[in-house]
C-alpha cells in the first residue's frame, strides 16, 4: 500500500491529539483513504516533559531542518504557535514543495497573502480546518460545501476562552477576574489570556473567515476589536433583566458594496441560538444566497476537537496528493463588489448605555437632553438601586444610532459633574 510520510512541528496540546488519532484510527484512515499515513518524525523544542502520548527517540526530534529538508516528507503539519519561527517553517515546507497543515489562524491572519502566494506559486495547498473552531467543519464548508453561494453575512462566537468567562459571570455571578481565574484553573484560559480577552483570537478567526467568504486578506489594523476585559457583573445582571446575553461576536456583513467587519461585546436576546452557546464552545452564523441560514456550532477548543480537523485536512491533502492535484484551485474567489471596508463611526447600532450617577433630581433630563442633541431616541430607561447609594445606575436602551453620534454624546455626557464614572456602552445586535 502506498504511504505519505508526515512531518509534525509541535508536539503539544493539538500536536499530542494528532499524534493519537493517527495511531488509534490507523486502520479506519488506511481503509479510508487506501494509502497509508506513516508519521516519519515530530519536532518539538521539548523534549523531556511529559505527553498525552509516548513517541520513541528516533521520531521526536528538536531540529526542524530533518523534517523541513526531508525529501521522504510530503506533508508538513505546523503546531508550534507563536508567528517565528512557524511563518519560516511554513515557507520552508511550501518552497520544498510539500503541503502544509496547520491551525494557526494569527499566522493566517497576519502573513496569508505571503503565505497563500506562495502555495500558488508552488501549485500546492495549504489546509487550515482547525484554525477556526477547532473540529467544527466550517472552513471546508465555506471552501468546498457552498462552493457557488454568494454570502452576505457571517458571524458568531469564534474565541472558547471568552464565552466561558462570559457564561461564569452569567451562571455563577462572578466578576471578571474570577471568572478568568475559574478558566484559568480549568486549563480553559492561558496563564497570559490577552490574545483571548481582547479579542484579538476572535479578530484572526474573522480574517480568516472573510477570506474564505469574500476572497479578501483584511489587515487586522483595519478592523474595529474590543475585548471583554471591560465587562462588569453589573451589565451582566442589568442586560438579563432586560432579556439580554453579553457574548463576544466577531460580525462581517456585507451592505451594498461596503463590507462592515467588527469584533465586540454584544447583547443578543436570550431566546437567539447564540445566547444559548455557553462555556468554551463555539457558533458560526452564516447567511449565503443559495443555501440560506446556516448555524454551525461546537467545542471551539482542545486537543481531541483540534487534532480532528487537522486529521480531517490530512485526509484531504493525501488524497489530493494521491490524485497528483497539484493545481487544484480551491483559494477564494475576491467579491469584487465590495469596494470599501464601512468605517466603525459609520455603522449603526441599538445600544445598551449605563450611567453611574448622582442620586438627584434633573440628572435624567440633563443626559436625555444631551442625547436628543445627538438624534439619539431612548427605548427605555431604569433607574437601578435608588435609596441604597449615593452613586446610582441609570440604565437605557437606545434606538439604532450612528457610532459617530453615541460617541460624542457620551463625550459630552461624562463631562457633566453628576456624572461619576465613564458611561459604559454596549452594542445590541440584531441578529
Ligand atoms: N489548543 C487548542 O485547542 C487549539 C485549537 C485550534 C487551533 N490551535 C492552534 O494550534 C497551534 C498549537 O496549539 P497548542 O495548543 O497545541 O499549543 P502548545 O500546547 O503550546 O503546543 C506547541 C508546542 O510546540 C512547541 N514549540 C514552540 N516553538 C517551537 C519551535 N520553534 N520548534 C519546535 N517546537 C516548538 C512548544 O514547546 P514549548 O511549550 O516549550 O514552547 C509546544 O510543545 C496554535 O497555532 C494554536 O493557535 C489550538
Amino acid at each position: 500500500m502506498k504511504k505519505i510520510y508526515l512531518g509534525l512541528l509541535g508536539f503539544g496540546n493539538v500536536g499530542s491529539g494528532v499524534v493519537k488519532i493517527l495511531r488509534a484510527r490507523q486502520s479506519l484512515l488506511r481503509k479510508k483513504l487506501g494509502c497509508d499515513l506513516v508519521l516519519k518524525k515530530v519536532c518539538d523544542k521539548d523534549l523531556v516533559s511529559k505527553r498525552a502520548v509516548c513517541l520513541s527517540r528516533d521520531i521526536l526530534i528538536s531540529d526542524a531542518n530533518q523534517i523541513l529538508n526531508d525529501p521522504q516528507i510530503d506533508i508538513v503539519i505546523e503546531l508550534i504557535g507563536g508567528i517565528h519561527p512557524a511563518k519560516e517553517y511554513v515557507m520552508q515546507a511550501l518552497n520544498k514543495g510539500k503541503y502544509v497543515v496547520t491551525a494557526h489562524k494569527a499566522l493566517l491572519a497576519e502573513h496569508g497573502k505571503e503565505i497563500f502566494d506562495l502555495a500558488k506559486e508552488h501549485g500546492k495547498m495549504i489546509y487550515f480546518e482547525a484554525s477556526v473552531g477547532a473540529g467544527i467543519p466550517i472552513i471546508r464548508s465555506l471552501k468546498e460545501g457552498l462552493a457557488a453561494d454568494r454570502f452576505s453575512r457571517i458571524f458568531g462566537i469564534l474565541n472558547g476562552t471568552s464565552n466561558f468567562v462570559l457564561t461564569s459571570m452569567s451562571e455563577r455571578k462572578v466578576n471578571f477576574s474570577q471568572a478568568l481565574a475559574q478558566a484559568q484553573k480549568y486549563g480553559f484560559a492561558e496563564r497570559k489570556p490577552s490574545l483571548d480577552i481582547q479579542g484579538i483570537d476572535s479578530l484572526h478567526k474573522l480574517i480568516v473567515l472573510v477570506y474564505l467568504c469574500f476572497g479578501k486578506l483584511v489587515n487586522l489594523n483595519d478592523i474595529f476589536v474590543d475585548g471583554i476585559e471591560h465587562i462588569s457583573l453589573l451589565d451582566v445582571i442589568y442586560g438579563e433583566e432586560l432579556g439580554y446575553q453579553i457574548k463576544l461576536l466577531a460580525i462581517a456583513q456585507k451592505e451594498g458594496h461596503e463590507l462592515e467587519l467588527r469584533v465586540h461585546p454584544t447583547l443578543i436576546p436570550v431566546e437567539h441560538l447564540l445566547a444559548q452557546v455557553k462555556g468554551i464552545n463555539n457558533a458560526i452564523y452564516v447567511s449565503s444566497d443559495l443555501a440560506g441560514d446556516l448555524l454551525f456550532f461546537g467545542p471551539g477548543a482542545g486537543s481531541a476537537a483540534a487534532a480532528s480537523g487537522v486529521i480531517s485536512d490530512l485526509q484531504n491533502a493525501a488524497l489530493d496528493l494521491q490524485a497528483g492535484l497539484f493545481r487544484r484551485k480551491i483559494f477564494p474567489i475576491e467579491d469584487n463588489s465590495i469596494k470599501r471596508l464601512r468605517q466603525i463611526d459609520q455603522t449603526q447600532s441599538r445600544y445598551y448605555i449605563r450611567f453611574m450617577v448622582v442620586d438627584r433630581p434633573g440628572v435624567l433630563a440633563a443626559i436625555s437632553g444631551i442625547l436628543a442633541k445627538f438624534d439619539i431616541s431612548i427605548a427605555s430607561v431604569t433607574q437601578k438601586e435608588r435609596k441604597r447609594a449615593k452613586v446610582v445606575p441609570i440604565v437605557m436602551i437606545v434606538h439604532e444610532v450612528m457610532e459617530k453620534n453615541l460617541r460624542m454624546a457620551l463625550k459630552r455626557i461624562e463631562r457633566l459633574d453628576v456624572v461619576k464614572q465613564r458611561p459604559v456602552a454596549i452594542r445590541i445586535e440584531q441578529i
